[in-house]
């Protein structure tokens, strides 16, 4: 009876991290999604705890309720720009949680098998301990280099393909070791190397991807450490683990495709690691230097600009989160829209520093979902628009990335701002985006560069517009 409750539980929280997914994808059902989740974690946790001896919940409570608090605490004083550092150390805690579930399912004592599914029982334990190692140690290394405590910079050892093809040879040559031991106590010596082997692997990959690609690696990591949680979900026989670990496994491969498409990566570069080193940060030019003279205008100029303009498409980046102008923003395109103007705003798949980044800021302002579109919705309506009004963005409207073969951005999707009648470009002075790569777009004649902080700045328009 108890057995099926829980398997009826297993099956609604199930359900219910699906229907989450599915909310989450669109702006509308995004809170919708978020607590379908929270529901069905909460059922599973539950479920989870019902399904122990009691003697089991004391420990279990020791764990979780330190756990709950810590997670609220920091989730609560988080702010979004630091949510991919909370991530990637998120991720390297479910890596981790795979590697000691490995050891102890191992060590632990279990009941009599047949020799094949012995077999796949240990296939199934070293699996999960060399994903989780490789989760664990290349998600801290994604935190530390997002953190800035290491340098975004690519580390590149001499012939770094050869040695990482040489760790996964020795994991391979450890695995067959692992399943040839007659006992756990000589198995758990190439499990552990293995361990060390792969956590040295998750390393080197990591370090040797530059700080421009740190988001799809992030995204990468969300995607193992889904993999790392079904491996557990196999080796403790829980069929919620096995799912949830599935979703967010081919989630997080999903996103990081679309990431990828955003960024210009290749997804199979990715998946072997020691990606995008052509385009570090530290590049700041491309081929082409940008040639020219700048010209700037003044809050009172740009509301003039924005007043007289029929439609405006807004495009929001990494400065706008900055500034937190997202607020004053949403009064301006309150006073544009009354006064007849045709908002739209564009958002950029990697504009910011996470997925979504634009979208949940437009949200947090009330700006309606009904003018916010993905960049492929847009582009190709500049040509049609009187004002592009770039606010705090800068690699996502970049003309290198189309003009510039030689561009460390070269054939990343970029927003077509420059085909619009006038681009106000709004940023503090003349500095390069995240990329660190030179902008032409300033230095266009139908460019005006708007400077100072963005708050500030939107401030004062909102404050002309109503003057
Ligand atoms: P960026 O290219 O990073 O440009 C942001 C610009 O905002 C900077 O040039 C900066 O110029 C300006 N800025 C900063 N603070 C400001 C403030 N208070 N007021 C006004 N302007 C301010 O941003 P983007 O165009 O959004 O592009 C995103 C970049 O980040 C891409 O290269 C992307 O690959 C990368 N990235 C994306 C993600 C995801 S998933 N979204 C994650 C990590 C990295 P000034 O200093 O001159 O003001």
């Amino acid at each position: 009876m108890q057995q099926s409750l829980i398997t009826i539980a297993y099956i609604a929280a199930s359900a219910l991290f699906i229907l989450s997914l599915g909310g989450l994808s669109r702006q509308e059902t995004a809170r919708r999604g978020n607590w379908y989740g929270i529901i069905g974690m909460l059922i599973a946790l539950i479920a989870t705890a019902a399904a122990m001896n009691v003697g089991g919940l004391p420990i279990l409570a020791a764990a979780l309720v330190p756990g709950l608090v810590i997670g609220a605490i920091l989730a609560s004083r988080v702010q979004m720009t630091s949510m991919p550092e909370l991530v990637a150390i998120l991720h390297s805690f479910v890596g981790l949680a795979a590697v000691l579930v490995g050891f102890a399912t191992y060590l632990g004592p279990h009941a009599a098998m047949t020799p094949a599914e012995k077999n796949l029982h240990l296939g199934e334990i070293f699996v999960g301990v060399c994903i989780g190692s490789i989760t664990f140690t290349g998600s801290v290394i994604a935190f530390l280099k997002l953190r800035g405590s290491l340098s975004g910079k690519p580390m590149l050892l001499p012939a770094r393909h050869l040695l990482n093809i040489i760790m996964l040879l020795v994991t391979i040559g450890l695995g067959v070791a692992f399943f040839m031991s007659p006992n756990e106590a000589s198995g758990q010596w190439p499990l552990l190397i293995a361990t060390i082997v792969t956590g040295i692997l998750g390393i080197h990959f990591i370090m040797a991807i530059g700080g421009a690609d740190m988001p799809v690696v992030v995204s990468m990591l969300n995607s193992y450490s889904g993999w790392a949680a079904a491996a557990a979900g196999f080796m403790l026989g829980n069929d919620l683990l096995i799912i949830t670990g599935a979703l967010v496994g081919s989630s997080g491969a999903i996103l990081s495709q679309i990431m990828c498409k955003g960024m210009n990566r290749s997804f199979v570069s990715v998946m072997l690691g020691g990606f995008g080193t052509e385009s570090g940060s530290s590049t700041s030019s491309g081929s082409q230097e940008p040639v020219g003279d700048v010209t700037s205008v003044d809050a009172t100029g740009a509301t003039e600009l924005l007043l007289d303009a029929k439609k405006i498409i807004i495009i929001p980046g990494y400065g706008l989160a900055v500034a937190q102008a997202q607020h004053s923003l949403a009064e301006v395109c309150k006073i544009l829209k009354e006064k007849g103007v045709d908002v739209k705003f564009a958002i950029h798949p990697v504009a910011g520093r996470l997925p979504g980044h634009m979208n949940v800021l437009l949200a947090e302002a009330n700006i309606p979902y009904d003018i916010v579109f993905e960049m492929d919705e847009v582009n190709d309506e500049f040509a049609a628009t009187d004002v592009a009004w770039v606010i705090g963005a800068n690699d996502i409207v970049n003309p290198s990335a189309m003009d510039d073969p030689g561009s460390p951005i070269a054939g990343m999707p970029v927003l077509h701002v420059w085909n619009a009648r006038t681009c106000i470009v709004m940023k503090r002075g003349m500095a390069s985006g995240y990329a660190g790569v030179d902008n032409p777009l300033f230095y266009k004649d139908n460019t005006q560069m708007l400077f100072g902080d963005a708050k500030k700045v939107v401030d004062e328009i909102l404050g002309v517009m109503r003057g």
